[in-house]
């Protein structure tokens, strides 16, 4: 019998704060032992040359979502895990999606049955509430908070998701009283409305002009906007996928006075620009996701709000829409930038694009890498201590990456479903070559290991939304002197 289920031995231990040579020991899925002259483990990995990260975690992907517009994301479970799995992700979080009419709670049990039938990666939800109706407020969403639903997603755009202001202020009481963190897709739908239609009156159709229509100032206006909102009822907020330098100054704003507020961009975000919507034909649909790709400027300016720790999550917002006619197609071959499926996808290219340009080419560095890309999102998600990093105890999701091999991003090398990689044709340097999840390989030598449905739910409170702010405001002071309750009080 031996002491150990496996033990990874000679490689290079990096978390969020420490680096360190070192081997790791695993018993019943987890974290047994880090040290040097460790017992035999009943499997032995050589780990030397190779960093021993801890698996990332993705916090933002759409997973076997059935967009507003009636259109299907590319991936299932299935395929969208596996591929998280070969990019080194062991955990994501994709949506449980209401739209108007449904119920959440049924929404909810329907997603959890997709995942529990093919989810390979470790997952839990986000719910999108598009129908803030009584009982969605006042039954649904206590109720799967306490059942380990920990955070809601709320759009401040598209015509068949968005909540207005009274409705965004109303699903902020509902979650600070169930303790539950609300990440907010934040443009201004007006101004987003008002650009498409003039555009396309011009006859301005291409994809290109996706990105003129979604003005970088409906993203301020709207984050602006929105943290107001969440300062009125003191209840913390996440803010998806940053993509301006207005938007990121009005974050590390709001921090800079105390407000709760978590910011996340992604690698599109970081490596694209509007110019790449700039193909022949109907070709750009590949690079269209909303917020759109912005300029070098925003690039600079969002590594600069990483740096600081304005922004501390990098997600994918991994949204899978074929290059056809069951996605980004669907209204025929040439169709307006309006009829085109928002969204890109990023599972897998996530973690081997930035260990490149923050590791590779030393750009924030290894630390950092992990702290963005796992640590952050799993203590701001309240995954932590079990997923996030390497130490005693945590689950053993351990990624071993070869920091030399040099690979060219291809749309065949992706094991999603969407068809192609907007990221196609970038060199990285450093790759994830084995993967395990609570202690078991899911990825080694090319080949997926994992049986579909073996990914565990990980049910969470709201994390970093179980404390607001509870702060003296202007507002607080003013109804005290009246005599008066603000709301979130009562
Ligand atoms: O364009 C994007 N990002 N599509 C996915 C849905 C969303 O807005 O996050
Ligand atoms: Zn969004
Ligand atoms: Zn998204």
């Amino acid at each position: 019998m031996k002491d150990y289920d496996c033990v990874i031995r000679g490689g290079r231990v990096a978390t969020a704060t420490d680096d360190f040579p070192a081997d790791v020991a695993i018993k019943d899925g987890r974290i047994a032992a880090i040290g040097f002259g460790l017992a035999k483990g009943a499997t032995e990995i050589d780990a030397a040359g190779r960093l021993v990260l801890p698996g990332g975690v993705d916090a933002h992907c759409h997973i076997e979502q059935l967009s507003a517009a009636g259109i299907m994301n590319a991936d299932t479970f299935e395929s969208a895990t596996a591929s998280a799995a070969f990019g080194g992700t062991t955990t994501v979080i994709p949506f449980a999606a209401q739209h108007v009419g449904l119920r959440l709670r049924t929404v909810v049990d329907d997603y959890m049955a997709l995942a529990r039938k093919g989810a390979i990666v470790d997952y839990t939800f986000h719910m999108i509430v598009a129908d803030p109706t009584p009982a969605t407020l006042a039954e649904d969403i206590p109720a799967l908070v306490r059942e380990g639903h920990g955070s809601i997603k709320l759009f401040m755009t598209y015509d068949k998701l968005k909540v207005d202001d009274e409705q965004l202020l109303d699903v902020l009481l509902a979650a600070r009283r169930a303790r539950a963190l609300v990440c907010v897709h934040a443009e201004n739908h007006g101004m987003i409305a008002w650009m498409s239609k003039r555009l396309l009156e011009a006859g301005h159709t291409a994809p290109k002009f996706h990105a003129l229509s979604h003005p970088r100032g409906s993203e301020a206006e709207a984050i602006h906007r929105l943290i107001a909102c969440a300062e009125l009822v003191d209840q913390p907020i996440m803010i998806f996928h940053v993509s301006t330098a207005e938007g990121a100054a009005l974050i590390r704003d709001a921090r800079a006075r105390g407000v709760k507020v978590f910011a996340e961009t992604c690698p599109q975000y970081l490596t694209l620009t509007a110019g790449d919507l700039d193909k022949p034909g109907s070709e750009g649909a590949k690079w269209m996701c909303s917020p759109p790709p912005r300029e070098t400027c925003d690039q600079e300016a969002l590594w600069r709000a990483l740096a600081l720790g304005d922004l501390q999550v990098i997600s994918s917002d991994h949204a899978p829409y074929a290059y056809d006619a069951t996605g980004k197609l669907m209204a025929g071959p040439t169709p307006t930038f309006k009829q085109i499926a928002n969204g890109l996808p990023g599972i897998e290219a996530r973690l081997p694009l930035l260990f490149d340009l923050m590791v590779s080419k030393g750009r924030l560095g290894l630390g950092k890498f992990v702290e963005l890309t796992s640590t952050a999102p799993s203590k701001i998600y309240n995954l932590h201590p079990r997923k996030g990093s390497i130490a005693i105890g945590a689950d053993a999701d351990v990624v071993l990456w070869n920091p030399e091999v040099e690979v060219t991003l291809t749309d065949a090398m992706m094991h999603d479903k969407t068809g192609y990689t907007p990221f196609a044709g970038r060199r990285v340097k450093g790759w994830p070559q084995t993967v395990l999840r609570r202690g078991e390989v899911i990825v080694s030598d090319g080949t997926l290991r994992a049986k579909p449905g073996s990914g565990q739910f990980l049910p969470r409170g709201g994390g970093a939304a179980a404390e607001p702010l509870s702060a003296a405001t202007a507002d607080a002071v003013l109804a005290a002197r009246l005599g008066a309750a603000l709301p979130w009080r009562g």
